[in-house]
C-alpha cells in the first residue's frame, strides 16, 4: 500500500530530491521554504516503513504513535475513520503502558457531530466541521470540502512524518513531528501538496493543533503590549468560546507575541503544576487560537494568520507551514520557561547547541540620535573602551541623506559629510581600542525622500492607484519581489564586504499597510504574506553563510519582532525602546516567560530616563540590565569620573557572571507582576556550580524588611561561598554554607529606601 502511494505521487524533481536530502540538516525550514520558491514537485516517499526510533514508537497493532522523553509522553493514533486522534499529552508514562486502538467519538447529538467531538491532530475543513480547521482550501470547481485520511508514515530517529490525503481529491498533507530528547519540546508543521490538475487556493493553513487533556479548570497566560510597553504578561480563565492571539501587521508585532502557556488554574504556581506551552516560529502575520469547544475540549491551533490569507497552489506545488513548538512541564510556569529557554539555546539560536555568549556592547542611539559623525563616535568609543565594553555599535544616521527620520532609508552608502573617509577610520579606531564594530540597518524600508524610492516607486507594498500610508515617514519595501530581495541582499553584502563589521542591528520600524503586490497576477497577490517572510529568512541565511563571523540583532522599534522564526537567524533581540530600568523589570519578566535571558539585550541608559523622567542610581540601572545581555546606551560624554569607576566595576562583575545569566536556569523568586514592591530573579549555571541573584525594591514602607530570599536549583549538599556584588548582604550570613542552607534558611539583603537594588553570587567551594 505504502509503496503504491509512493509510485502514485511520483518521485521528485532535482529540487525535490535536494529538499529530501536537506531534511537531515539543521537548516530544514529555510531549505523547505526555498523548495516552495522553486516550485518543487517533491512529495515524501514512504515506501520503506518504519526505521529504528529511540524516542518515537509506532504500535502497528493498536495503530498508536507514542513519543517519550525523560519527563513527557505524547500519544496519538489512527482511528477507524483513518483520522489522527489525540490520546495523551502530559507527564511521562511507563514504558510498560500500552494503548488501545483509538475510536472516534460518536458525537453528542445531530448538532455536535463526530467530526467535531473527536480530538483530531490535524483536520481539514469539510464534513461539517465547526471547530478551528487546520486546513481550508477552495477548488476551482467551487468545491470547498476537504476530508483528510491517514495514508502512511515514516519514522527517522526523532522525526515522524505522516502522509494524509483527501478522501477523493489528490490533495496530500505531510505532517512533520520532531521531538527534542532533552526538553521534550515537540516541533510540528504541515506541508500541503496540490497533485490535482488545476490550481487550488489555500485559505487557511495551520502548523498544528494541540489538544489538551479533557478538563475545564484551565488558565491561559499570554503576552501583550505596544511600543515602549512590550511584554506585559496577562492571564485569563479558559472558557467556552475562543481567544485569538494574533498579528495582522505583516510581522510578529508587540500587541501579542506568538507564545502561550496553559495551566491548571486551581493547582499551579511558579514552580509546581502542569503547564502546556508553545510558541510559533513565524515572523509574519500569525494567529494562535485557544478554543474551548461545545464539549469543553480545549485545543490550540496556530499558524500564519487566516485574515486576508489566500495562497494559490498550482498543480505540483506545495506550501509549507511554519514550525509550531510546544512542550509540557510538571514544574509550574517557571519549569515551562526553563524548558523553552533550554530548547532555544540548544535548537533555535545560531550556533545552537552552543550559541556564542553575548559581548557587552555600547550603542550611541540615546546619546546622539541621528547626529553621528566620525569625531563624535570616536570620542564615545574611547570612553566605552575605558569601562570594558567589547562591541561598539553605530546606530541610525550614518548613511544616505539621513539627518532625521524623514529621509535616507534605502540608500545604504556611507554619508560623505559625516564620514568623509568612509567608516574605515572609525572601525580601525574601535579595533585599536580592543572592541569589535557593529552597525545599524533597516533594510526592509524606504523613505519617499530617498534615491531608491525616486528610482523604484513600484518597489513598495501598494495597491495600484491607492494612497500609500506612511509610518515614521517610511514605506515598506516589498521583499517578496525578487528584484527587491536582490537589492537588499546586495546592499548588505557590499557593506559587509567593504567594512570589517562584526554585528548588524537589524531594525524594522513600522507595520504593513496596503499589502498589495501589483507586479503579479491578482490571484497571486496574497502570496506576499508568505513570500515576504521567506525572502527575509533567506536573506538572513545567505548573509550568515557568506559572512559567518557577523552576528545580528533583531530589533523592531523595540520588541515587535521577537519569535522563534527570526531567532533562528539572529543572535539576540532588542526587547523594548523603553530603557527605564524600573519599567524594564516588568518588561524583562514578561519577556523571559517565552525567551531566554541571554538573547535579551538590555542597555544602561541615562537618568532621568526619557520614558518616565524617573531618576535611578547607576548601580540600580546596571543591576537591572545585568539580568539579561548587558549593554550601555548612556551619553558617556556626560558621565563623571565616579560614574566611569562604577561602570567599570560592574562591567567587570558582569563578565564574571555572564555565562550563568545567559546560559543558566532562571528562577523567578519574587515576581514584579501585579504591582509587587519587590522582585528577585536567580540564575543557576547548568552544572549548578554558580548562581547569581538580583533583588529590587520599589519603596520601603512602615519599617518592613526586604523579604528573605529563598534560593532554588542549588545542590543540596554542596558548599557555596556567597559574595555580594554591591555590599548589601545581611551581616548575619555565614560566608560559606550548603546549598540546603541557602535554599531553606535563605538570604537576607539590606534594602531600604526607594528604587534600591542588590545582587549577590554563589560559587561552589571544594571541601
Ligand atoms: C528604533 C530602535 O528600537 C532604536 O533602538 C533605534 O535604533 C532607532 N530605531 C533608530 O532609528
Amino acid at each position: 500500500m505504502i509503496a503504491e502511494v509512493a509510485r502514485m505521487i511520483g518521485r521528485g524533481t532535482n529540487a525535490g530530491t535536494f529538499c529530501a536530502a536537506a531534511k537531515h540538516r539543521r537548516k530544514l525550514r529555510f531549505i523547505v521554504l526555498l523548495c516552495i520558491a522553486f516550485g518543487s514537485t517533491h512529495l515524501p516517499l514512504f515506501a520503506e516503513g518504519q526505521s529504528n526510533a529511540a524516542l518515537i514508537h509506532f504500535d502497528s497493532q493498536a495503530q498508536v504513535f507514542r513519543m517519550d522523553t525523560a519527563d513527557m509522553s505524547y500519544v496519538f493514533g489512527i482511528n477507524e475513520k483513518k483520522q489522527l486522534q489525540a490520546i495523551y499529552w502530559g507527564k511521562r508514562l511507563s514504558s510498560a503502558d500500552t494503548f488501545a486502538m483509538p475510536h472516534s467519538d460518536p458525537g453528542v447529538s445531530s448538532f455536535e457531530s463526530s467530526t467535531n467531538t473527536t480530538r483530531q491532530e490535524f483536520v481539514g475543513w469539510g464534513g461539517g466541521l465547526y471547530v478551528e480547521p487546520d486546513l481550508k482550501v477552495t477548488f476551482p470547481d467551487g468545491n470547498r470540502d476537504l476530508v483528510l485520511e491517514y495514508v502512511s508514515h515514516r519514522i527517522d530517529g526523532n522525526q515522524l512524518t505522516i502522509l494524509l490525503k483527501d478522501i477523493s481529491r489528490e490533495v496530500y498533507v505531510e505532517l512533520q513531528y520532531q521531538i527534542d530528547a532533552s526538553t521534550g519540546v515537540l516541533t510540528r508543521s504541515a506541508q500541503v501538496h496540490n497533485r490535482t490538475s488545476a490550481p487550488l487556493t489555500v485559505e487557511e493553513i495551520a502548523s498544528a493543533t494541540w489538544n489538551l487533556p479533557h478538563g475545564t479548570d484551565y488558565r491561559l497566560r499570554y503576552l501583550t503590549g505596544r511600543w515602549a510597553g512590550e511584554w506585559s504578561l496577562r492571564e485569563q480563565i479558559v472558557q467556552p468560546g475562543k481567544t485569538i492571539l494574533e498579528s495582522r501587521r505583516g510581522s510578529t508585532g508587540a500587541q501579542n507575541n506568538p507564545w502561550f502557556a496553559i495551566d491548571k488554574n486551581g493547582s499551579n504556581d511558579q514552580e509546581y503544576g502542569d503547564v502546556w506551552f508553545g510558541a510559533l516560529g513565524w515572523s509574519g502575520s500569525w494567529q494562535i487560537s485557544i478554543e474551548q469547544d461545545a464539549t469543553e475540549q480545549v485545543r490550540v491551533t496556530g499558524g500564519p494568520n487566516r485574515f486576508d490569507f489566500g495562497y494559490r497552489l498550482a498543480p505540483g506545488e506545495h506550501l509549507q507551514s511554519p514550525d509550531f513548538y510546544a512542550g509540557y512541564s510538571r514544574d509550574g510556569i517557571g519549569g515551562a520557561s526553563r524548558l523553552l529557554h533550554r530548547f532555544e539555546i540548544s535548537n533555535i539560536l545560531p550556533h545552537a547547541p552552543s550559541p556564542k555568549l553575548r559581548p557587552i556592547l555600547y550603542n550611541s542611539w540615546e546619546a546622539t540620535e541621528f547626529k553621528v559623525d566620525e569625531a563624535g563616535q570616536e570620542a564615545l568609543a574611547e570612553k566605552a573602551a575605558s569601562i570594558g565594553i567589547e562591541r561598539f555599535v553605530v546606530d541610525d544616521g550614518w548613511f544616505g541623506q539621513r539627518s532625521s527620520d524623514h529621509a535616507g532609508l534605502g540608500d545604504w552608502y556611507v554619508n560623505p559629510v559625516k564620514f568623509p573617509h568612509g567608516l574605515k577610520p572609525l572601525i580601525d579606531k574601535v579595533h585599536s581600542l580592543g572592541m569589535d564594530f557593529g552597525l545599524w540597518v533597516e533594510p526592509e524600508m524606504v523613505n519617499p525622500d530617498s534615491d531608491l524610492y525616486r528610482k523604484h516607486p513600484d518597489w513598495t507594498l501598494n495597491f495600484t492607484g491607492r494612497p500609500r500610508t506612511e509610518g515614521r515617514n517610511q514605506l515598506m519595501l516589498n521583499l517578496a519581489r525578487p528584484d527587491v530581495r536582490a537589492y537588499v541582499f546586495q546592499s548588505l553584502d557590499k557593506l559587509l564586504n567593504e567594512n570589517d563589521i562584526a554585528f548588524l542591528k537589524w531594525d524594522y520600524n513600522r507595520n504593513w499597510s496596503e499589502p498589495g503586490w501589483p507586479a503579479v497576477a491578482p490571484e497571486d497577490e496574497k502570496k506576499v504574506y508568505i513570500a515576504y517572510i521567506q525572502n527575509l529568512y533567506s536573506i538572513l541565511d545567505e548573509l550568515r553563510t557568506k559572512h559567518p563571523h557577523v552576528e545580528i540583532e533583531s530589533c523592531s522599534g523595540g520588541g515587535s519582532r521577537v519569535d522563534l522564526g527570526i531567532m533562528y537567524y539572529t543572535d539576540e533581540v532588542w526587547p523594548s525602546d523603553n530603557t527605564d530600568a524600573f519599567d524594564r523589570l516588568l518588561i524583562q519578566d514578561g519577556f523571559t516567560y517565552a525567551y531566554a535571558p541571554g538573547v535579551m539585550m538590555a542597555w544602561v541608559t541615562d537618568s532621568p530616563t526619557w520614558v518616565n523622567k524617573r531618576s535611578l542610581s547607576l548601580e540600580y540601572r546596571f543591576l537591572s540590565s545585568m539580568q539579561g545581555s548587558l549593554g550601555v546606551g548612556a551619553n558617556l560624554n556626560n558621565w563623571k569620573p565616579e560614574d566611569f569607576a562604577t561602570a567599570k566595576k560592574m562591567v567587570t562583575q558582569y563578565k564574571q557572571i555572564r555565562e550563568t545569566v545567559q546560559r543558566g536556569s532562571l528562577y523567578r523568586l519574587i515576581s514584579p507582576q501585579k504591582g509587587s514592591e519587590q522582585s528577585v530573579t536567580e540564575s543557576v549555571s547548568e552544572d549548578q556550580r554558580h548562581a547569581v541573584a538580583f533583588a529590587f525594591l520599589h519603596s520601603s514602607q512602615m519599617l518592613y524588611p526586604f523579604p528573605t530570599i529563598y534560593l532554588r536549583g542549588l545542590k543540596t549538599d554542596a558548599m557555596y561561598r556567597i559574595d555580594a556584588l554591591d555590599g548589601k548582604l545581611s551581616k548575619n550570613l555565614p560566608p560559606v554554607a550548603s546549598g540546603a542552607f541557602w535554599m531553606e534558611h535563605g538570604v537576607d539583603v539590606e534594602l531600604r529606601g526607594d528604587f534600591q537594588a542588590a545582587a549577590f553570587r554563589l560559587e561552589i567551594v571544594e571541601r
